[in-house]
């Protein structure tokens, strides 16, 4: 198959544009839950923005490769989503675009990607959906901690770290300010993955 005729070039665009997106959108939250005292989210968007970054690369590479140097604009047309980025929506939302991309579009993508004959692309969007399905769990987890008020609270005894000093102390509820560095809860740390 002639990757310049094939669906696979198009969708490595449109995957490509959808991975930047949503790091951006990711530093955007981040900055937000920043600016609300949640430091510890914030560090979580800003990795998981650093982790589509990567993805974008990777897509952007298949791309420059496939294309032999031949690569000039590409047309696509998709739906991207735009919404505000009040915390607890944002979370909510952005687990939900991860799920899509996790359970359909890039399974999608890698199965017409082996179709047409780019194994390495199907690989990629293969594994890369994976990835997505973990940022859809701990995205979906802070949304759930955060509504629920329980980011800091556990039904066992846990161990808790501030992310700005390394203090910790094993309990079911952390500190409200550092004993150590005296910054605020927001710099706990607490469990992404359940
Ligand atoms: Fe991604
Ligand atoms: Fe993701």
């Amino acid at each position: 198959m002639d990757f310049d005729e094939s669906k696979t070039k198009i969708n490595l665009a449109r995957a490509f544009a959808g991975e930047c997106m949503g790091g951006a959108r990711y530093q955007f939250i981040a900055k937000e839950a920043m600016s609300q005292g949640y430091s510890y989210i914030s560090d979580t968007l800003k990795a998981l923005a650093k982790n589509e970054m990567a993805h974008a690369r990777v897509f952007y590479d298949h791309l420059l490769e496939l294309s032999n140097g031949k690569l000039s604009n590409i047309e696509i047309s998709a739906g991207y989503p735009f919404e505000d980025y009040e915390l607890s929506n944002s979370l909510k939302n952005a687990a939900g675009a991860e799920l899509s991309e996790a359970k359909n579009i890039y399974p999608t993508f890698a199965k017409i990607a082996r179709d047409e004959g780019f194994i390495e692309v199907a690989k990629s969007f293969e594994l890369i959906s994976l990835v997505e399905k973990e940022h859809f769990e701990k995205l979906s987890l802070m949304d759930k901690k955060l509504k629920a008020k329980a980011l800091y609270k556990s039904k066992e005894s846990t161990k808790w770290e501030c992310s700005n000093c390394g203090h910790y102390h094993e309990g079911k509820e952390p500190w409200k300010e550092c004993p150590l560095c005296s910054y605020p809860q927001g710099y706990v740390m607490f469990q992404v993955e359940e």
